[in-house]
């Protein structure tokens, strides 16, 4: 009988917290670090589901696409894939917090001072790592700026992941925004393997070949 391709679920892009009708927090991820993986995935025979947050980007040919903009609702929107799912790619840049509540109408300015009451957001990532399933496989980033390798190796350890793609975000043309990128993979059995600047398309191939041991 043929075994299933694997189905693969990637996350990317950045979430956005509203503060009101008008404004919201968000970050610098692009997406293109994860929709360059959707479709490498793909195109190495898997089955793959991406959720994404805001983007411009078109989405990947052959992908299913969902839909999100808080973090909240891509943790929804992860747990309701993940019983069909056998590897998880977490490149999405989940905001830490967000506003403690939502203002129903436009802030108006008034006061000289706006001080923003911020809550911690659920770590999509931590929750997988503790909910993994045996031979399901999780694939963690690590946006870090400072002593890069050990806070990597860190949320390798604490998220419970199988591998980590640690990005040097301060190192020129790596990271955020750009078309390229160079990443540092972890593994939890020890092994370091270091991929040099280069276009996320390429990076994304070669990363999506050694998660699927090929
Ligand atoms: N992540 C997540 N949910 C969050 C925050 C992060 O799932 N609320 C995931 C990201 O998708 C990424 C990994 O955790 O795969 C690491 O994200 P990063 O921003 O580097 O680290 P944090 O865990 O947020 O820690 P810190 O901001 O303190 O470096």
């Amino acid at each position: 009988m043929l075994k299933r391709p694997p189905h693969i679920l990637v996350t990317a892009g950045p979430t956005i917290e509203p503060i009101d009708p008008v404004r919201y927090l968000t970050n610098r991820s692009s997406g293109k670090m994860g929709y360059a993986l959707a479709l490498a995935a793909r195109k190495a025979g898997c089955r793959v589901t991406l959720v994404t947050g805001p983007t411009v980007l078109k989405a990947p040919a052959g992908c299913r696409v969902v839909r999100v903009k808080t973090a909240a609702e891509m943790r929804e929107a992860v747990f309701k894939e993940l019983p069909q799912v056998n590897i998880v790619i977490k490149a999405a840049a989940v905001a830490d917090y967000r506003p403690a509540q939502m203002a129903p109408r436009k802030l108006k300015k008034s006061a000289t001072k706006l001080t923003l009451k911020l809550v911690k957001n659920p770590d999509i990532l931590k929750e997988l790592g503790r909910k993994k399933r045996p031979g399901q496989i999780l694939l963690g980033f690590a946006a870090e700026t400072h002593d890069v390798l050990h806070h990597g190796r860190k949320k390798l350890v604490e998220k419970n992941l199988d591998w980590i793609a640690i990005n040097d975000v301060l190192k020129k043309g790596a990271g955020f925004e750009g078309d390229e990128n160079a990443v540092t993979l972890v593994g939890k059995n020890g092994v370091v393997m270091r991929f040099v600047k280069q276009k996320k398309s390429l990076l994304a191939r070669k990363l999506v070949r050694v998660i699927l041991g090929r």
